[in-house]
């Protein structure tokens, strides 16, 4: 079974609407014939409205980088699930190594999220990975699973089809250290089989399984023409319109 890949963009806390419009602009045109891979933008929340009304009609979705899981309520700072729709927005970013780092995002969080996002037709891009010292510890498969399994706790497969996996070892986010991508597809089967186990194996089948940390032009075709790597979680080279068409058009 062939997945169509996504290629996502997490512009993490870059770009002004001004800056993303102007991305906007000059992407499209680079993009306009490509039709093989899904495209999605990620900006800030407040560059969301302005990216939507820019992408419009175009091959290129928008999603928002995190979302509360209630409905609505007194959490100061956050966007509700209603808030992104209404925004235009039809993807977002779940449990970032970022959110799970720096703003406590456990995989309960994680789990809450989710519920929200499929219950709202959502497309959920779930984010999990380990980090160096569970690598070299070679605990990796255990992170993995037990991320997973967080995650996923209490989804019934019949309603996971929407799901897409994001693996972004922390140790390659930012840092210019990609997994080669053997370490990447060797993930990717795993990530797979412990879907197969928790969900069902017809959406481990169907699920796609994006790699992130450090793709670029150069590396992006190496980890994009592995059998189980199902597209890309792009941030730094994401934020050039030319860096990012690069990667979709590899
Ligand atoms: P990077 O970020 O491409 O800059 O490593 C990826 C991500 O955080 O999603």
């Amino acid at each position: 079974m062939s997945r169509k890949a996504l290629i996502a963009a997490n512009w993490k806390m870059y770009k002004t609407p001004a800056e993303a419009k102007a991305f906007v602009e000059a992407f499209l045109p680079l993009v306009a014939n490509q039709t093989r891979d899904e495209i999605a933008l990620f900006p800030s929340a407040t560059s969301l409205t302005t990216v939507v009304a820019a992408t419009a009609g175009s091959n290129v979705a928008v999603g928002l980088q995190n979302m509360h899981w209630a409905e609505e309520g007194a959490y100061t700072g956050e966007t509700s699930a209603a808030m992104l729709k209404a925004a235009g927005a039809t993807h977002t970013l779940i449990g970032h190594s970022e959110r799970r780092q720096y703003f406590n995002e456990t995989d309960e969080l994680v789990n809450l999220k989710l519920h929200t996002a499929l219950r709202r037709g959502i497309v959920p891009v779930v984010c999990i990975g380990e980090v160096l010292d569970e690598r070299e510890a070679g605990k990796t498969a255990d992170v993995l699973c037990t991320q997973l399994r967080g995650a996923f706790s209490g989804i019934a497969p019949e309603a996971a089809a929407p799901i897409v996996i994001a693996y972004e070892p922390v140790w390659a986010i930012g840092t210019g250290k990609t997994a080669t991508p053997e370490i990447a597809a060797d993930a990717h089967k795993i990530i797979r089989r412990e879907v197969a186990q928790i969900l069902s194996p017809a959406i481990a089948e169907s699920v796609r399984i994006l790699y992130g940390g450090s793709v670029k032009p150069e590396n992006a075709s190496a980890l994009l023409t592995q059998h189980d790597i199902d597209g890309a979680l792009v941030g730094g080279a994401s934020l050039k319109p030319d860096s990012l068409a690069a990667i979709v058009n590899y």
